[in-house]
């Protein structure tokens, strides 16, 4: 009975999975601000809600430090706030690095002993970052705008300086002529909610979506600040969102109903274009730019869902509090589900200034392989050996230079990666031989899902060492993506990341040569019966942390021990390329990315172009002297649908210029080699 169960809900699932292929994006799956409980509250903050001052500022260890006390610290709460803890107070430390960077960290108090360590994401930051730390001297004070304490000013560069305001907590960026640059909390909106332990039941514990409960063991643990950037004229960045270029204003007079932008990795079927919708990738760096000041940038280090309101001019005067004119400043508020502050504030000037402190942060982009910046044929898929040998003889026949070809996934035995169908593929090795032969190469796809079958090596190995991911109660999470029941390996540990990096020697990648490469789809993770498409909030990984914390990092460690996987097999010394999906700040050192399943339409062929630019803004770029080179790219032709053969050549036209130049379809779509097209 369980069996047939189980059997009708896969046939139901994979029905559905076609629908949803055919139709358009289904936008009651997603939840929006208000269904998003952390979004709806720091969104009906009102400026000025902050009531935190710094105390005890002092240098230690080559930086400023300081605890954020408010008015209540510390105090015991009312008989109706018995669920409520007192207000701890919260650490604060601000460091100063070369290329005029300034770092502030903010987390709770270690010594009011936490229920648990908040997320702190690793393996983000270069280690190298740490030695062009400049150690603090000394702090100097001045009383600022009549303010009842003073502020503690330190040294940035000759030409900056970083100001912490006591009361009100502020922290900004000033010239020394005394210009603002970059600012955190001059609207008062910070909010920091502390982990708690669970004394009765509430709204607190959980929260539900379609069906779905997510627990929530410490209660709500959001942050939710304001960043404004100063004589700026306009803010871009934060990918990924099918939008243009230009962050337009999300809040403010005259704006209707705007979603923030979301910063939430996940699988989008046919994603909308110009929407401020979250889809695969998350990179919380924005950058502003206006004619007087030029640009500067603010990254925030976090791997929670992550949403961010650009307000248009004139917002703070709804509230009714009297702001500085907002003429030459753009305000953003910063809002995320848990985590700690760890923000970088670029002062730039110029374009490539910012962009150079950002890779100073978080690296630059992995040289590519010389063949894949050439052009790249893919399809779902290319159905056996015989189809490759055809496919590949028509690029020589038509003379049409192409060099690699792809494989998605059904070329595994049954969507076990590592492995073939041996019906289809019976010689693998001599196929990318041949191909090898006329210097072309091969790209097969690797998703983190892996097929819960007792027979198959990889869930066998990952299930008695105990690698995947746990559920709320601590058993194998098991979700639905291709395969059918599979789980998915804790990328965030590094045992395991290097357990999977083994995985693509020659030896265990049975199949696999020199000339194979890899692609990694699926990675936000996408989890087809699981709330919007992913994993639970309340999953658990390495060191007990939720799944919450880490989120929009988990494609990124999939990624990664990928790329070491091609690193570490034959001599060590070819150069990986691995193509990825989710991308978090850093994807950029492991390989290109490509911006998902788009439509073979004219929008989605517009909306590639600001796409990929706010890629190469943001870390997927070789910045140079004078140039960007930017890794990413977009389905040429578009992923769903066909595209009419107008809209085939110009994509084709623009594909030519995208770093990646891959074409792909749908299985659904018309067979659309170039030479079909007359
Ligand atoms: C989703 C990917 O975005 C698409 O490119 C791929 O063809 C399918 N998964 C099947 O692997």
């Amino acid at each position: 009975m369980a069996k047939t169960t189980k059997i009708a809900t896969s046939l139901l699932l994979l029905l559905l999975l076609h629908l949803s292929s055919v139709s358009s994006w289904k936008k009651d799956e997603f939840r929006n601000c208000n269904q998003t409980p952390f979004c709806k509250r720091a969104r009906s903050r009102k400026p000025g809600s902050c009531s935190l001052s710094a105390t005890d500022v002092a240098i230690n260890d080559g930086d400023l430090t300081a605890k954020l006390l408010t008015k209540k610290s510390g105090e015991e709460n009312s008989e109706d706030d018995q669920e409520q803890e007192p207000t701890k107070p919260l650490i604060l430390r601000l460091s100063v690095y070369q290329k005029e960077i300034l770092r502030l960290k903010i987390d709770e108090d270690p010594s009011f002993d936490p229920p648990k360590k908040r997320f702190e994401v690793p393996d983000v930051i270069l280690p190298e970052f740490d030695n062009k730390k400049l150690w603090l001297q000394r702090v100097s004070t001045e009383v600022i705008d009549g303010d009842s304490s003073p502020s503690s000013v330190v040294y940035l560069s000759n030409e900056y300086e970083a100001v912490l305001r006591h009361d009100p907590f502020e922290v900004y960026v000033r010239t020394r002529g005394g210009d603002r640059v970059l600012s955190m909390n001059s609207h008062g909106l910070f909010d920091f909610e502390q982990l708690r332990t669970k004394k009765k039941e509430g709204e607190d514990w959980e929260e539900r979506f379609k069906g779905h409960t997510d627990t929530r063991p410490y209660g709500p643990q959001s942050i939710s600040f304001d960043v404004s950037f100063y004589g700026a004229d306009f803010v871009y960045g934060i990918p990924e969102h099918a939008s243009s270029m230009v962050l337009n204003p999300t809040r403010g007079p005259g704006i209707d109903d705007s979603e923030p932008f979301r910063l939430f990795n996940l699988d989008v079927f046919e994603y909308v274009h110009d929407s401020p919708f979250g889809i695969y990738g998350s990179i919380p760096f924005m950058l502003s730019h206006g004619k007087d000041r030029g640009t500067s940038g603010f990254f925030w280090l976090n791997a929670a869902e992550m949403q961010i309101d650009v307000m248009g001019s004139g917002w703070d005067d709804e509230s009714g509090i009297s702001l500085p004119s907002s003429q030459d400043r753009i305000d953003t508020l910063w809002m995320s589900e848990a985590g700690i502050v760890d923000a970088f504030f670029f002062v730039g000037p110029r374009p490539k200034d910012v962009v150079r402190q950002y890779a100073s942060v978080t690296g630059t982009s992995a040289m590519p392989q010389h063949f894949a910046t050439a052009y790249h044929q893919c399809r779902w898929n290319y159905r056996d050996e015989e189809d490759v040998e055809n496919v590949d003889s028509k690029f020589d026949e038509f003379d049409i230079p192409y060099d690699v070809l792809w494989l998605d996934i059904d070329h595994t035995d049954g969507k076990r990666y590592f492995t073939w169908d041996r019906m289809l593929f019976p010689n693998p090795i001599e196929m990318q031989n041949k191909l090898a032969a006329k210097g072309r190469h091969m790209v097969t796809i690797v998703d983190p899902h892996i097929k819960r079958d007792e027979s198959f090596h990889l869930h066998k190995e990952a299930t008695e060492m105990g690698y995947y991911v746990k559920d709320a109660t601590g058993k194998d999470y098991d979700g639905w993506c291709w395969p059918g029941s599979s789980s998915y390996p804790d990328m965030l540990n590094p045992e395991i990341r290097s357990w999977w990096a083994e995985k693509f020697s020659f030896q265990n990648y049975r199949g696999s040569t020199p000339s194979l490469y890899i692609w990694n789809d699926m990675n936000e993770p996408s989890v087809f019966n699981g709330p919007e498409v992913t994993m639970p909030r309340d999953a658990l990984h390495y060191g007990g942390v939720e799944h919450r914390e880490l989120h929009n990092a988990y494609g990124y460690y999939f990624h990664m021990a990928s790329a070491d996987g091609l690193l570490r097999r034959g001599d060590g010394k070819d150069r990986p390329f691995v193509l990825s999906r989710a991308i978090f700040p850093g994807s950029q050192r492991h390989g290109a990315i490509w911006t998902g399943d788009n439509s073979a339409d004219w929008d989605h062929l517009r909306v590639s172009v600001p796409m990929i630019l706010t890629l190469g803004l943001t870390g997927m770029s070789f910045t140079g002297d004078g140039y960007i080179y930017i890794y990413a790219g977009a389905d040429v032709g578009g992923f769903f649908g066909n595209p009419e053969p107008e809209l085939l050549v110009r994509w084709y036209q623009l594909g030519a210029y995208y770093p990646f130049f891959r074409a792909h379809a749908h299985h659904d779509t018309k067979r659309r080699e170039p030479w079909l097209f007359g």
